[in-house]
């Protein structure tokens, strides 16, 4: 097992390994004292995993209940929310007891933002069990909901309380939703670590888990000890994501995060390309790496409409977006741009290039 700390305005530890599950109860009680745990899962992983955590949690003398809502981004919403906050009270968990979130990032954002406004704030445990989840949303402490104006319009900054990713809740894991997660261990690559990179292009699907979930948290609690509420550094995290969340929207969510996370940094790639901010065995490699992994590269969507969902993004400041760019394999720069280039930005990204044989259209 590894232990990853996160020095955020809580510290906490991120255990990461396999056959960790069944020790979820004796974990906890390490670093809470509540006497009622409210497991929130959905309706795919509950009917797996749900039975060993509340054995886990029973035998280590948690009082037990849960909450299962329907898989899928359609369910991270105001609806939900309420609903969960609803059974707390219902159910009367107190300040002192905690909410553990069992699942994908769907689960885990909501289960995030609920704890984080349930009484003021309760404690809650991230049990990713999504290779994305693992990676990137368990970690950090951005809990949200979607709004129908856009993606995690709404939402708080709030730590877990503790981490535990059992690795082996990867295998009931359809490998199209693996596929997603891997668009986020790609990114990582990307922003920060070229060797990340380079193991990917040898390995393909097959990367030792253990490992490359453990480097992708190291970085991920890098960039939260710096810039825990996402005003500086931690914007980087967003690469492709600009885009991505206008293809996700655009699709009705149809398009999942990961995959519109990987369309958004192709497109991003490219348009860097046009714009002379990296070169084209830069862009080539974020290409083909995200082929290989069988992660779409275009969509459909005319850039007239990815821009107007670019526009009510998180990270537009008045009339700048930041954009996340990549100059090379392990560096990028935020790059604060006037929204009236975004037009041109998106349709030089869209156009393939001509070094890159064109993919079939996603959707
Ligand atoms: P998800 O939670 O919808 O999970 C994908 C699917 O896999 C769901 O159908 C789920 O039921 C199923 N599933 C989950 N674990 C399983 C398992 N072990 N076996 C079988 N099926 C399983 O999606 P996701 O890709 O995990 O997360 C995407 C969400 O995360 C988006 O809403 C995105 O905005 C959010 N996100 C948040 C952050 C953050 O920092 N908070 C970062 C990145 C992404
Ligand atoms: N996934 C974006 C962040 O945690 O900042």
């Amino acid at each position: 097992m590894k232990t990853i700390e996160v020095r955020a305005s809580s510290t906490y530890n991120v255990l990461i390994g396999s056959g960790l599950l069944d020790a979820l109860g004796e974990q906890i009680k390490k670093v809470c004292n509540a006497a009622k745990a409210a497991v929130i899962s959905d309706s795919n992983v509950f009917p797996i995993y749900g039975d060993t955590v509340t054995q886990s949690l029973r035998s280590a003398g948690f009082d037990v209940v849960h909450f299962v809502f329907p898989a899928g981004e359609e369910s991270k919403n105001g609806h939900t929310f309420l609903e969960i906050i609803n059974f707390l009270a219902e159910n009367h968990l107190t300040r002192t007891d905690c909410l553990i979130a069992l699942g994908g990032g769907v689960v885990g954002d909501v289960t995030g933002f609920a704890a984080a406004v349930y009484l003021r704030g309760i404690a809650y445990i991230q049990v990713p069990t999504t290779l994305l989840a693992a990676v990137d949303s368990s970690v950090g402490g951005k809990t949200a909901i979607d709004l129908p104006a856009g993606k995690n319009l709404c939402g708080a900054f709030y730590q877990p309380r503790l981490v535990l990713c059992d690795i082996d809740t990867l295998d009931t894991l359809p490998v199209d939703i693996f596929r997603d997660g891997c668009a986020e261990v790609i990114k990582y690559g990307i922003l920060y670590d070229n060797q990340l990179f380079s193991t990917l292009e040898h390995s393909g699907l097959q990367f030792d888990r253990e490992a490359v979930i453990s480097r992708c948290v190291e970085l991920k609690r890098d960039v939260v000890a710096e810039d825990e509420f996402d005003t500086g550094s931690r914007m980087k995290l967003n690469l492709g994501h600009t885009v991505g969340h206008g293809v996700e929207a655009c699709s009705e969510f149809q398009i999942s995060h990961g995959k519109a996370v990987a369309i958004g940094t192709a497109i991003v790639s490219r348009a860097a390309l046009a714009s002379g901010l990296c070169d084209n065995e830069t862009r080539d490699r974020i290409l083909s790496i995200l082929e290989q992994f069988e992660l779409p590269t275009t969509c459909s969507y005319s850039p007239e409409v990815l821009m107007d969902w670019a526009l009510s993004d998180k990270k537009r400041a008045g009339d700048t977006v930041n954009l996340i760019i990549p100059r090379s394999i392990g560096h990028c720069d935020i790059v604060p741009s006037p929204v009236a280039n975004l037009l041109s930005f998106i349709k030089a990204g869209l156009s393939y290039g001509h070094h890159h044989p064109p993919q079939k259209a996603f959707r």
